[in-house]
């Protein structure tokens, strides 16, 4: 992009331009939800296709999974190198390839390889759209702005599970799977309007072009704001793995990989993936199970909403444990629906509502709230590796659960299964109550001051250094 292509994208109302790029940019976020849950209504109709063990349905569930790992953790370099722009059009161009991999794949190899490629492009995704949004946003709005993000994830998801139904009579398990063509290429397109990072082409020596775009989002003198990018990047020269290890960022870091684990080890995505299975289970037919499956992806996307709106009041903590401790009941009334004998009629609905309030739950709690967090308990100086870290970790800890809840369930059963991840659900209550700070209202400064003053007051261990953080 040159200069004068940069003057002729960003030509537009400031606040207008600033929330259609974002609203554009986090189509990364709608790609990662669709991609990821258009799998559960597939998955009843390629068992027709192609007969598969547990195992191998496990590994062409969590393929995508392993795919995202890997674009995640090379995700944040690329975007550093090439740019976010670059990155979020190479990310379009390769869920296309993967989509139509996946629809047309003739064996189950090439259907993994597609999960695979499509994986990569989720994990590209997953890195790039929060932090595109969080350097384009004016900081007033970054908050909100980041957590549209997730808000997109939710919806992609919900949208993905309309599709499966629209195909579900037809059991087109290809078109569903194919369906993730069109957002990439709204993506592709849309990319032409949006204007590359300012902080990146200043990182790149591109001082008038990054101006230029800050002096068309931003409303009046936007010196101060370049001043502060100037002494980020200044900061930011050198950092590697070994910055993050730094004593006064392990608390963050503890805090950080314990959520990007614990969000995925409860169980949420064995439901989001896996929902039509499990409710067929209950005594559904095929069809009414995918459309049950709607229901839980509207309650997703609603409860996402009303978690934004509570996020920034009764802030990050208090949402964190109401969430998760709804989350332990939930998993606990599951476990048992399914341990009692004659499972169906009154207990296949009661099954059903528990799924239901177990995403809620999930929803207005460790669902946002993680990917917020992560954006702001890192010092900006390694805010990019700390983040690329942490979400490797979180598409890893996916990997293993979409890959052992198939054998789960087949060797422990569904009750078991359920109880394990309620056990683990207990943990991310005890982990929240005990580390989590708490961020709400509290400037990056503040918090990034408090981890530096926590390591030269004190001795501790990274645990007690973490939940000295401003925690209400
Ligand atoms: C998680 C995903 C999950 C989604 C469900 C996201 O925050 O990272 O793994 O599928 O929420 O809404």
């Amino acid at each position: 992009m040159t200069t004068t292509d940069i003057r002729e994208a960003v030509a537009g109302s400031g606040d207008r331009f600033i929330y259609l790029t974002a609203a554009l940019a986090a189509l990364n976020g709608l790609l990662f939800g669709f991609d990821t849950g258009i799998i559960s209504g597939a998955f009843l109709y390629i068992n027709d296709t192609f007969t598969m063990s547990p195992l191998v349905e496990g590994i062409v569930m969590s393929g995508a999974m392993a795919g995202a790992a890997l674009g995640a953790a090379v995700g944040g370099k690329l975007a550093d190198r090439l740019g976010r722009r670059q990155l979020i059009l190479i990310g379009a161009v390769v869920f296309f390839v993967g989509s139509l991999t996946m629809a047309i794949a003739p064996t189950v190899p090439i259907l993994v390889a597609g999960r695979l490629i499509d994986g990569v492009a989720i994990g590209f995704a997953s890195i790039v759209g929060p932090l595109y949004i969080s350097e384009i946003a004016p900081p007033k709005i970054r908050g909100a702005l980041t957590s549209l993000n997730q808000l997109m994830v939710t919806l992609g998801i919900l949208i993905s599970y309309f599709v499966n139904y629209a195909f579900a009579d037809a059991g087109a398990w290809r078109l569903m799977l194919g369906t993730g063509m069109i957002p990439a290429v709204v993506l592709a397109v849309g990319i032409v309007k949006m204007p590359e990072s300012p902080r990146w082409l200043y990182e790149h020596g591109r001082r008038d072009d990054a101006r230029a775009v800050l002096e068309r989002t931003r409303e009046g003198d936007v010196d101060d704001e370049l001043a502060e990018i100037e002494q980020t990047v200044a900061k930011q020269s050198g950092t590697s793995l070994r910055d993050l290890l730094q004593p006064w960022l392990r608390p963050a870091l503890v805090v950080g990989l314990g959520l990007a684990v614990f969000q995925q080890i409860t169980g949420i995505n064995a439901v989001i993936y896996y929902a039509p299975t499990i409710l067929e289970s209950t005594g559904f037919g095929s069809a009414t199970s995918i459309l049950a499956t709607v229901g839980i992806g509207v309650i997703n996307v609603l409860m996402t909403v009303v978690a934004i709106a509570l996020i920034d009041r009764v802030g990050r903590r208090l949402l964190l444990l109401v969430g998760i401790g709804g989350m332990v009941v939930t998993l606990a009334v599951l476990g048992v629906v399914f341990y009692l004998p004659g499972f169906s009629g009154v207990l296949g609905w009661v099954a059903t509502a528990s799924l239901m309030l177990f995403v809620a739950f999930f929803a207005i709690g460790l669902g946002p709230v993680f990917w917020l967090l992560i954006s702001e308990i890192y010092p900006l100086s390694v805010r990019g590796s700390a983040m690329g870290t942490v979400t490797v970790a979180n598409w890893g800890a996916n990997l293993v659960v979409s890959l052992a809840f198939p054998l789960l369930t087949a060797n422990l059963g569904k009750p078991s299964t359920f109880w394990l991840f309620g056990v683990c659900s207990l943990a991310a209550l005890a982990f929240t109550y005990r580390l989590v700070p708490e961020t709400k209202g509290r400037s990056l400064e503040a918090i990034e001051n408090d981890l530096r003053e926590n390591v030269t007051d004190t001795v501790a261990t990274a645990a007690d250094e973490s939940s000295t953080i401003s925690r209400e």
